[in-house]
């Protein structure tokens, strides 16, 4: 492909059009991300089962809380099995997910962020490094489902999909936290209360990630942690979540149906650092087409996080500065993922 063509297609197009116009063999150099993509395999990564973390047996259930104590203290990550949401939904919002990105680009346009407040927002994905703009191997929307529910109108069921679906990963963020709550020898409900809960703040988002011809030499989203409490991610049974784990990527795989769960900024900073909120990113393929959707949750959008007082009292001080949640999304969203983590931002040298 002459340059300007290559420039032309980078400008106007998603990477879904890119990826499947004629005889691409190689990456446009806008794409350059010198990665290894190929991760360790680890045959211990944490999991959790759900149903033994509600089970009123307490043998069952102590042991639940210790494999999540350990998998948020050394992994800030876990597989999460029987959860009880159905297989249907899961594969339904999948699905309706990869709709949205086969829709004509006028009806995803619509969606073109124009600022970082704006609750739903589709495009392709950027970075910057040393304030030098590299272009991402994925399409992505996001919306805020969360306490206000917002989301594109098409296609069909995409709607009523997703408030299923973010409506029950709520049942079960509360109860995942419930645990560390208990597990960080809190009060009763303090995270509950703290976050308030009821009004959490959950932003959905679908990532497309076509094959690509070079997959070393570009990357779907950099290395980064999320903002919120925990993330869950699900996936069309394409495997490219990587997690830095003591300075070495890994793969993770995830048994059909179950939920990869990762812990994010805002646990870290209300845990006072004890529960890390881990690095990954995702790296893309030749061969097949990746869906992921990924559903960030966090406290409430007005409630300023602080790490928890008693914890404060515990350790002596307190190891990050106070910020209100949704400044820190809309932030993080408007830098995407270059410079500095707003997290180190809030960290308080000794
Ligand atoms: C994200 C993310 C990873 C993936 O959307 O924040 O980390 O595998 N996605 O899609
Ligand atoms: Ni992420």
């Amino acid at each position: 492909m002459a340059p300007t063509a290559t420039a032309a297609l980078v400008n106007d197009l998603c990477v879904k059009d890119l990826a499947q116009s004629s005889h691409l063999k190689s990456i446009p150099s806008q794409f350059t991300f010198i990665n290894d993509s190929k991760g360790s395999e680890s045959d211990s990564l944490p999991v959790v089962d759900f149903s033994m973390l509600v089970s009123h047996n307490v043998d069952q259930r102590s042991k639940a809380l210790l494999d999540l104590r350990k998998a948020c203290e050394d992994w800030g990550f876990f597989v999460l099995t029987n959860h009880g949401i159905p297989e249907t939904l899961m594969k339904a919002i999948v699905d309706v997910s990869l709709e949205f990105f086969e829709l004509p680009e006028e009806e995803k346009r619509r969606y073109e962020a124009k600022s970082a407040s704006d609750p739903i927002k589709a495009g392709t994905g950027t970075a910057n490094a040393a304030n030098h703009k590299i272009l991402l191997w994925r399409d992505f929307m996001k919306s805020y489902v969360h306490p206000n529910f917002y989301c594109p109108e098409k296609p069909q069921h995409l709607r009523e999909i997703v408030s299923e679906y973010t409506e029950k990963s709520r049942l079960v963020l509360r109860k995942l936290l419930q645990g560390i709550c208990e597990n960080l020898e809190l009060e009763e409900g303090s995270i509950d209360e703290a976050m308030n809960l009821d009004s959490c703040f959950q932003l959905y988002a679908a990532n497309f990630y076509p094959p690509c011809p070079q997959p070393d030499l570009t990357i779907g989203i950099p290395p980064h942690t999320d903002h919120g409490l925990l993330t869950f991610l699900i996936h069309n049974g394409v495997a490219g979540l990587q997690i830095e784990h003591n300075g070495v990527w890994f793969n993770t795989n995830s048994p059909k149906n179950s939920i990869l769960v990762n812990t994010a900024d805002h646990l870290e900073i209300f845990s006072n650092g004890r529960y890390k909120s881990v690095k990954h990113r995702a790296v893309v393929n030749t061969e097949a087409t990746r869906i992921s959707v990924v559903i960030a949750n966090g406290p409430a959008p007005d409630v300023i996080v602080s790490p928890s007082a008693e914890l404060v009292k515990r350790d002596g001080r307190a190891l990050y500065a106070p910020l209100k949640y949704i400044e820190y999304v809309e932030t993080m969203l408007s830098n995407q993922y270059g410079g500095k983590g707003n997290l180190e931002c809030l960290k308080i040298q000794e």
